[in-house]
Formats: C-alpha cells, structure tokens, sequence
C-alpha cells in the first residue's frame, strides 16, 4: 500500500459498559453461526465467570463447547489441542472469555480453523490469507487489549520464544467490555494488568507507526490510567474506576494496534518466554527503563505523558519533564505494588540470549530508536540493578 495512506484496524463491532453481555445473543443471529467453541481458563470457570455468559447463551437457544485448558502466556501445544477440539465439535465461530491468553488462544484458532497449516506459519505481520472464524472477545481484564487488537502471542516452547503475529484476519467479530466481569479481579492481577494498558498506550504514543488518531487515543487512554488505576486496585468493586480502565485499556489496545509498540513488549515477550514472567508485571518492570532509553528520542512527547499522568511542566525543561514522565510512571507502579525484577525468576546470565532475541521481536522495529544488543543488555541490568536496591532500602 501507498506509504502515505494510512489503514486503520477495530474489531467491527464493540459494546462497553455495566450489562454488556445480555447484548450477546442478537449478534450471533447476525452472523448465521451455529456453534461457539468458549475458549476460556481453569481460573475462571472456578470463579464461575463463563457462567454469566453461558447462562445468557442457553437462555437465547445458543449452543456450545467449552474448552477451558488455556494457561497463561499460551504454547503451540495450547493452540494445536485447541484447534483439533474446535474442528472434532464441529464448531463454526469462538466466544474467548478472558484476558489476553484465550483471546490470543481464540486468534490461533481462528486462523488455522480457516486457514489450515501450523501456527509458527503465520508468525510475523498479516501471512494469512483468508478471514478467520468468526471470534466474539468477552475481556475479563483491562489491560491486555486483546480483544481489541489484530495481535497475538504463542510461545514456542522449543525454542523458548514468544511469536507474535499480526493479522487484520484475527480481529474480532464483536468486543466485549463489561466492568461487571472484573470487579472480582484479584488486586495484583488487576494492577498488573493496567500497568500492561498504560505501556500500550506509552509506547504506541512514541511509536514510529502513530498518527494523529492513534495520538490521541493514547493519550486519553494514559490519563484514564493515571486518573483510575490506583482506585480500581485499591476498591475493586467500584464500578466508575473499573469503567475508566475498561475504556482506558480499550483505547490504548487501539492506539498501539494501530500505530505499534516498541522496546517494552520487544523485552516484556523474551521474559516471559523464558520465565513465565506475567506479561503485565514485565511490562511495568520494564517501563520506566525502557522510557529513560527513549527520552533522548521522544522528549516532548513525553513530555506529554507527564502532563496526562497529572505532573504540571509549566516553567520545565524538555528534559526534565521528559524525566518526570517517567517518575510519574514509578510512582504509580510503586503505589499499585508492582514487582521488582529480582522477585521474578529473571537470571542476569541470560541477558545476552534476551537482547538477542528482543532484537529479533516483531514489536521492535516501531521503537522510536532501534537499540543495540548492548543498550538492551543494560536495560535489563539497570532493572536488576534498581532491585536489588529497592530491596535493600525497604529492608531497612
Ligand atoms: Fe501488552
């Protein structure tokens, strides 16, 4: 395409707010489909969360099968046992209840369902050829995006990489976002989760890839993080703040869709390849570190992101208001009780195979700088580094 027309990617239908999922049914009908397969987790059936949908669905005559194996950060493996049960059940669209892992869970089946093949085919941007099956995305965080966006990650546990694909193909038939599903969040999962939000939203607002509309939908999407995250942790069940994260995640699942993410994701996907790191809680280790690597590259927009997470740079530099962006960022990781990297399972021996790999990331190249292996690697010794120090202040 003509480097001067810009696409523009949404799923083609959206419902947000308290009550969301009642609407359900009448779309179904709308599309002529027959039989759903719900992609979902142990963790949530045991919550009784597929329940609420299931019990709108058999109300309205709608059949199903439930495949509830999905873990977090997904494998082949997942994927492959998901879309032989798809096909064995002879069902014809997905309903993916869940955070990111069943969405991106659903995509795979999605693709292969219609397209055929292995899903390490189509990793990288937009290799299938044909439509997906249909995928109605009911998200039960508000942070991954997923339901939002035409990405998603599979691990391949041989390698112990993490494959993104890119594919207008997978994006959903309709996304579901009811703050109603999350209000029994834990307050960990709930914090990491918007951490995972507001790096979209950062680095789809210094990507290469934005725009004016993607602009501005990041920056929205910040300052509703910044004005209700902090809530939504601390009272889960108040519905205004689960609202705001439920648009703010929205947002910036669109703004970095769109416009691309950057060093954050490229880093974030290797730890948790590697160690299973919770996809949120490397992203908001990673964040500060990453955005004082970029501050030479994008220091008024960040600028920006100081101004919208609540910092007054009247009277201040461009560089130190690009530095307050980032301690606005640790603040808030730091009032949420976001992790240190010394309390993952990161080991500093494997910095040289991660930079090489994060180098290698699909989430890369719309960084505003493309780094070295070497500045990648000192990313991830200064994380380190700031916790071991962290834990020895709060030891004290
Ligand atoms: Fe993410």
């Amino acid at each position: 395409m003509d480097a001067q027309i810009t696409e523009l990617f949404q799923p083609v239908h959206t419902l947000i707010g308290k009550g969301s999922i009642n609407e359900i049914p009448r779309y179904i009908s709308s599309i002529g489909v027959k039989k759903a397969l719900i992609i979902t987790d142990e963790g949530l059936c045991k919550i009784g969360t597929p329940k609420k949908i299931t019990d709108v669905l058999e109300k309205n005559g709608c059949i199903y099968e439930v495949y509830s194996k999905v873990q977090p950060n997904p494998t082949v493996a997942i994927v492959n046992d998901a879309v032989s049960y798809f096909k064995e059940k002879g069902c014809d669209y997905i309903i993916a209840i869940g955070g990111g892992s069943p969405i991106d869970v659903a995509k795979a089946v999605s693709i292969l369902s219609a397209n055929g093949g292995k899903i390490e085919d189509y990793a990288g941007y937009d290799r299938s050829q044909r439509a997906g099956s249909p995928i109605i995305a009911i998200n039960t965080t508000a942070g991954t995006g997923s339901e939002v966006t035409r990405a998603y990650v599979v691990t391949d546990e041989l390698r112990k990489v993490k494959m993104l694909m890119v594919d207008g193909n997978c994006l959903a038939f309709l996304a579901i976002n009811d703050p109603e599903l999350m209000v029994g969040m834990p307050h960990s999962l709930t914090a990491s989760t918007g951490m995972d939000a507001l790096t979209h939203a950062i680095e789809a607002y210094v990507a290469t890839g934005s725009n004016p509309y993607t602009d501005s939908l990041a920056i929205g999407a910040i300052k509703l993080v910044g004005d209700a995250l902090r809530t939504a942790v601390r009272v889960g069940s108040d519905i205004k703040a689960r609202t705001d994260m439920c648009w703010a995640e929205y947002m910036a699942g669109y703004a970095f869709s769109n416009a691309g993410l950057g060093i954050v994701h490229a880093i974030a996907h290797q730890l948790g390849g590697y160690y299973h790191t919770p996809h949120g809680v490397a992203n908001a280790i990673l964040l500060p570190h990453c955005m004082e690597f970029n501050r030479p590259y994008c220091m008024e927009r960040m600028g920006h992101i100081a101004m919208a997470l609540g910092t007054d740079i009247t009277g201040m530099s461009a560089d130190d208001a690009s530095k307050a962006a980032v301690q606005a960022v640790q603040q808030l990781s730091h009032d949420i009780n976001i992790p240190y990297l010394t309390s993952t399972k990161f080991n500093l021996n494997d910095v040289e195979i991660l930079a090489e790999n994060a180098l290698k990331d699909a989430s890369m190249p719309t960084n505003p700088v493309q780094p070295t292996k070497e500045q990648i690697v000192e990313v991830l010794v200064k994380a380190y580094s700031d916790g071991l120090v962290r834990n020895i202040i709060e030891s004290v």
